[in-house]
């Protein structure tokens, strides 16, 4: 095995039926998770879904109420469970009569940086953060921003293994947030975790591979985000000379069709079929039957439309008796 790269199995947080509840309302329920070492994972739900309750639970900052779980080997709840581990809160407020040098000062002293290497690595990391230049003004006169930047270096300051970013770019202009995107991906190069919380969608989908969905506290699937796809593909189709029975003979694996528009003898068509597998069987039938073909256009599959099909078929479940049915 060569150097950075990650036997199977290799997860860094693992959970079994992780619960938390409030009172009588859960929080998060029976969530089962793996997240890989070495990956942005996307936590993603609507809100209230219960991402943040999880986050919390793992950090043992609420206290599970069913459940067990993991993080780099070591049973939540516990100190050595906590090393090597960063943490951005959602909401955050830190003292704001500190500069953000103090800040991370004080923070370095939490986690018991050596005093030899806090200078550097607090200025490392206030140049990463892109607050180079700032860090001896006090956190009163940081934008929202800056303050959200200023917390993620506190998250990086232990030069932790896993790092839990909560909404991490809620505050930021679309400038920071791809200083973070990038960040993110950094720390992945470096072999680094990083749990995101979010509901920016499309921003997730240019970091992350594996994604969670958690709705009404439960987990409804989790998996590299491209494969989950029980999401329909669709295809653009421009084609001339297309006779009217060429659509008999695909109708074992196309699910719908309809047509765009027309110019010059030639339609355009969108056909939506079962998955993208199908794809090549489409356009063979169609050349077969004479048709010629100008434009065969997959459309771009969106973290969205698989989220907006995982979400919709949660809403969709009901039970009879023990019995989970998708209607
Ligand atoms: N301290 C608390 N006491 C009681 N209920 C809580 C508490 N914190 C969260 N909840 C409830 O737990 C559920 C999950 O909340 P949570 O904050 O984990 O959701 P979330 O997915 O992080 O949402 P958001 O996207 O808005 O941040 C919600 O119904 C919320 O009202
Ligand atoms: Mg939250």
């Amino acid at each position: 095995m060569s150097e950075g790269e990650n036997p199977m199995n290799d997860y860094v947080i693992e959970t079994q039926g992780l619960t938390k509840q409030y009172g009588g309302k859960a929080g998060c329920r029976d969530i089962t998770l793996q997240v890989p070492r070495g990956v942005v994972f996307g936590f993603l739900g609507p809100n209230g879904a219960g991402k943040s309750t999880f986050v919390r639970t793992m950090l043992g900052l609420l206290h599970p109420t069913g459940g067990s779980a993991t993080m780099l080997g070591r049973p939540i709840g516990t100190v050595s469970a906590r090393t090597r581990i960063g943490y951005l809160p959602e909401l955050f407020r830190y003292p704001d009569w500190l500069t953000g040098r103090q800040l991370l000062e004080t923070h370095a002293g939490i986690c018991r940086l050596p005093r030899s290497e806090r200078k550097k690595r607090i200025n490392v990391l206030l140049a990463r953060v892109g607050l180079d230049g700032r860090g001896d003004e006090k956190i009163r006169g940081y934008s929202k921003g800056m303050q959200q930047r200023i917390g993620i270096a506190c998250a990086l300051l232990p030069d932790p293994e896993l790092i839990f970013l909560d909404e991490p770019t809620s505050a930021l202009d679309p400038i920071g947030r791809r200083e973070v995107r990038e960040l993110m991906n950094e720390l992945r190069n470096e072999g680094k975790t990083v749990f995101l919380n979010s509901h920016l969608l499309s921003e997730v989908e240019n970091v992350c591979d594996h994604v969670a969905i958690i709705h009404k506290s439960e987990l409804v699937v989790q998996g590299e985000w491209r494969s989950l796809s029980a999401v329909k593909a669709e295809v653009e189709i421009t084609a001339a000379s297309l006779p009217d029975h060429v659509w008999s003979s695909v109708s074992s694996f196309i699910v719908d069709k309809k047509k765009l528009s027309s110019s010059h003898g030639k339609d355009t068509w969108l056909v939506t079929l079962h998955n993208e597998e199908h794809i090549p069987a489409l356009v063979q039938r169609f050349t077969s039957h004479g048709a010629l073909l100008y434009q065969v256009t997959p459309k771009q599959q969106h973290l969205e439309d698989v989220f907006m099909y995982w979400v919709n078929r949660k809403e969709q479940e009901t039970y009879v008796g023990d019995r989970q049915i998708i209607l």
